[in-house]
């Protein structure tokens, strides 16, 4: 198993292998390998007990025989002591002359990442995220999918997949109809929407409802206005242009300044062509029929979807949402030629895509090709004081653009609070990175499926699960290499055995970088990850309070050099994963 950079992986299989050689074992076997309490260990077997129960055996003895064979055998012998407890349990403790040299060779950004992709084949992986709707401004539900897309795509990469980022722009929904209305009618010109474009669109789209409720009959006129669209008339299309490189330039803006990119920009209306040729896939292969006037898949089997079937088609013969997903997915497989793709959207769209998921799956079977994993990576609300989504004091839905100036603004007051002598250029630097850091974090610490409270206060607080006090612990290493003047990295070569506990807690935490990272890979859940970091700033702090690192006897200051350097470079790889860029002073 050793040198594997997971050693909880490695663990694992050497386990599946030991026991596939005992009798006693049987081939379904699974060892469980867990994360101990320190008490206890670094790792722990549990998979004994369910066994034996299973195929009633004793777990004791299943449990002496297995490591009988690992001391036969000697492959964890030398790095780990191991011991049964319990009624069958296996703990497993690294010895420290082990746990240097573990961090001996994983010791640089990029160790780390060749690390991480260890067992990993390298997909083609789609992730489509952010997506917001043009005409209207990106509001606080589109940072969760922009940042949690981001995040998840910067760590597949890492992994070593090919990744896609995707901006499935809403840019050919209804309220077209009703926009290019209301540009006609009151010749409103969309040259000089001036400093709040978006507002000054949404404002014309309010314009265009008041002008139908006035006269009703403006709403078949509004219908006639999205047709002509759809159908490519010139006039109505540059229009529709027009309004979407305004908004797309706006959302560039959050783009920016959060440190976003995408590879590519498809919004719904570049599958408007390709509609049809879904259409006639579905019905030539029976899997979409006649329901009510519309087109529509039945999943009869689920339950859920009994009575509530995937229109694919609407009675009038429009296309919509579902149509254009389907369509989309079939560009994915041919052009992109993805393996995977990822959803990032809010949780109110479960059914949606568990119906798309559910088409999909008939479809490419009846198409006789391989379909693509599917996930859908929901998020739930953010929620204000009063426990409800967020709003402005107006009831408005919160901007995104304005969330992240104020963050900014928020984090220079307390830069200027903390150290008023700080030259304004550096203090405003410390302030964007830990203002921004602070919102993208306050959104990744959470479960994604769990709503949580926007609180100002907490999420730039320096104490606490937050990207203040990750970044403070980072710059407080910058600054002891500093006074050292040493590079992070040089002067460990004296480095003996961990010897204090704050040495053995923080060195162990350092090996427990991979299986966080596997974990926040398999479930799509960033929290792990920063969970991780927080663990990782904790014991860093307590090794730091407790074990002075430039003391005169050589051996223990390389040591602790290292630990220093280490912990450096997990916390930036971390961060760096989560979008955050970080800081030498703080
Ligand atoms: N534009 C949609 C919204 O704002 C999100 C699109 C998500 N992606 C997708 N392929 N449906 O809700």
């Amino acid at each position: 198993m050793l040198f594997r950079f997971d050693l909880m992986a490695g663990l694992t299989d050497v386990l599946r292998a030991e026991a596939a050689q005992i009798e006693q074992f049987e081939e379904d076997f699974e060892p469980e390998v867990r994360l101990a309490e320190a008490r206890f260990g670094d790792f722990q077997a549990n998979g004994i007990l369910p066994h034996a129960k299973k195929h009633g055996r004793n777990p004791r003895e299943l449990a002496t025989l297995l490591l009988q064979r690992l001391r036969e055998d000697q492959i964890c012998e030398d790095a780990m002591h191991m011991e049964i407890a319990g009624p069958g349990f296996l703990n497993f403790r690294f010895r420290p002359e082990f746990t240097l040299e573990y961090l001996r060779k994983f010791r640089s950004q990029d160790d780390l990442r060749e690390g991480t992709r260890e067992g990993t084949t390298g997909r083609k992986i789609v992730v489509d995220f952010s997506s917001p709707n043009t005409a209207k401004q990106m509001h606080v539900g589109h940072i969760r999918s922009t940042i949690i897309g981001d995040v998840l795509a910067r760590m597949l990469a890492f992994q070593g997949h090919q990744v896609i980022r995707d901006n499935h722009v809403g840019d050919w929904g209804t309220q077209f109809g009703i926009l290019i209305l209301a540009v006609k009618r009151s010749g409103f010109s969309l040259d000089a929407l001036g400093e709040a474009p978006l507002e000054a669109l949404e404002n014309l789209y309010r314009e265009g409802n008041r002008m139908i409720e006035e006269d009703p009959a403006l709403r078949k006129e509004a219908q006639a206005e999205l047709v002509s669209l759809q159908k490519g008339n010139p006039e109505s299309r540059e229009v529709w242009e027009k309004i979407n490189a305004i908004s797309m330039d706006a959302f560039e803006k959050v783009y920016e300044m959060l440190g976003v990119r995408f590879d590519e920009t498809l919004g719904e209306s570049f599958y408007a062509d390709k509609v049809d040729e879904v259409y006639d896939s579905l019905d030539r292969l029976g899997i979409s029929e006649e329901s009510e006037g519309a087109w529509v898949v039945f999943h009869r089997q689920h339950q859920r979807f009994a009575e509530q079937p995937f229109i694919v088609r609407k009675s009038d013969g429009a296309s919509n949402y579902a149509t254009t997903d389907l369509a989309t997915l079939w560009h994915r497989i041919q052009v992109f030629e993805a393996e995977e793709i990822i959803y990032v959207t809010d949780g109110r769209q479960r059914d949606h895509f568990e119906q798309l998921f559910l088409t999909g799956e008939k479809w490419l079977a009846a198409e006789k090709r391989p379909l693509p994993s599917l996930r859908h990576v929901w998020f739930g609300t953010i929620l204000g004081e009063d426990g409800k989504a967020i709003k402005t004091r107006s009831g408005d839905p919160v901007k995104l653009l304005d969330l992240l100036e104020e963050a900014i603004r928020r984090a220079l007051a307390v830069v200027k609070e903390k150290n008023p002598e700080l030259p304004v250029e550096e203090a405003r630097h410390i302030a964007r990175i830990t203002g921004l850091g602070a919102v993208r974090y306050a959104d990744l610490s959470q479960n994604r499926t769990s709503d949580y409270l926007f609180d100002w206060d907490k999420l730039l607080a320096l104490e606490g699960n937050t990207a203040p006090y990750l970044l403070y612990a980072v710059a407080r290493i910058h600054s002891i290499f500093r006074k050292t003047e040493l590079e992070p990295g040089s002067g460990e070569e004296a480095a003996t055995s961990f010897e204090t506990d704050t040495e053995k807690a923080l060195a162990r935490r350092l090996l427990f970088l991979a299986p966080a990272l596997d974990q926040t890979l398999r479930e799509l859940r960033p929290h792990y990850l920063c969970s991780y970091l927080f663990e990782l700033a904790g014991d860093f702090a307590t090794f730091y309070n407790q074990d002075k690192v430039a003391v005169d006897d050589a051996a223990t200051r390389s040591r602790r050099l290292l630990l220093c350097a280490r912990t450096l470079t997990t916390m930036e790889t971390g961060l760096a994963l989560l979008g955050i860029s970080s800081l030498t002073k703080m």
